[in-house]
């Protein structure tokens, strides 16, 4: 993948069917990488760096729920109308609405290119349900970086989060900020600031990480793919701290 030219992720992002602008090569050893840590620890922003050193694709189920709600009321289905609401208000999407949109992209999963999963899984039963279904292929992940950051940290990055409307690209309005007010370096699209960013919704979706995806982390403990990452620093610091804990990993090229 073009380090400049962005992946589209269509089949990802909007219909599992389509062909994305350019896919990862087939590498001997692909990443195959979940990120997991808070909301606003800065998972997406790592996976944006992640996917132009590792070449594997930027896979977020937010992202999907996001694309969708942008699609004309005749194309939205009841499940997702709830699932909208389940967002807006910072709660998690039930389990079986997530795992019947990811196993839809089950493609993108399997690919050789190799993935690095961002907001997915987020339960016990997503995460019973990707490594069935990886098995199943006998694949298995790389490993499972735990991003790590004091909850104020947190509450400042998610408050002043800008989002690109069109490649979805991260921004923060003081820490990342854009070249050009509110508008993305990368493609020139709109920034905007997320429905879930407001402070009632922040407080909700931090309970509800403590509550259903913090035992994610002795989940994969126990598997021995745990990478614990402080998410202090810049951006590019947090992924030299990344990479470096990847490349100890033995499994790993
Ligand atoms: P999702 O889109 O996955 O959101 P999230 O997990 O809450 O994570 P965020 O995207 O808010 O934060 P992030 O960690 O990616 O941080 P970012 O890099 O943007 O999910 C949204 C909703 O969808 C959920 O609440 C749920 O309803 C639903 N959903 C999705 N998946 C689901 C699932 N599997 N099951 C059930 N429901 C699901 O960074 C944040 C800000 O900080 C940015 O402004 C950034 O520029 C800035 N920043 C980043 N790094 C740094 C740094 N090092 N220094 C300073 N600023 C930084």
């Amino acid at each position: 993948m073009n380090a400049h030219t962005k992946n589209d992720r269509v089949a990802w992002l909007q219909d599992p069917a389509a062909k994305c602008s350019s896919v990862p090569a087939d590498g001997k050893n692909p990443w195959r990488l979940v990120l997991l840590g808070a909301p606003g620890v800065g998972k997406g922003t790592q996976a944006e760096l992640l996917t132009e050193r590792l070449r594997a694709c930027h896979l977020s189920t937010g992202d999907v729920f996001r694309a969708a709600s942008k699609r004309t009321d005749s194309e939205q289905s009841p499940a997702l109308n709830a699932s909208l609401e389940y967002m807006r208000r910072g709660e998690l999407v039930p389990d079986s609405t997530v795992w019947e949109m990811v196993r839809e992209r089950s493609g993108c999963l399997l690919h050789c290119g190799g993935f690095i999963l961002d907001g997915f899984p987020r339960t016990l039963s997503q995460a019973e349900s990707l490594k069935a279904l990886m098995e199943n292929d006998q694949l298995s992940l790389s490993a499972v970086v735990n991003y790590e950051l004091p909850v104020e940290d947190i509450v400042r990055r998610l408050s002043g989060r800008r989002t690109c409307e069109q490649c979805k690209s991260v921004f923060h309005v003081s820490e990342r900020p854009p070249k050009i007010n509110g508008i993305c370096d990368r493609c020139g699209g709109r920034l905007y600031q997320r429905e879930d960013d407001q402070p009632e919704s922040i407080s909700v979706r931090l309970q509800v990480y403590e509550r259903s995806t913090a035992p994610l982390v002795q989940f994969y403990g126990n598997l021995g793919l745990l990478t614990p990452i402080v998410a202090k620093g810049s951006p590019a610091e947090i992924l030299e701290r990344t990479m470096e804990q990847l490349r100890a990993r033995p499994q790993l090229p």
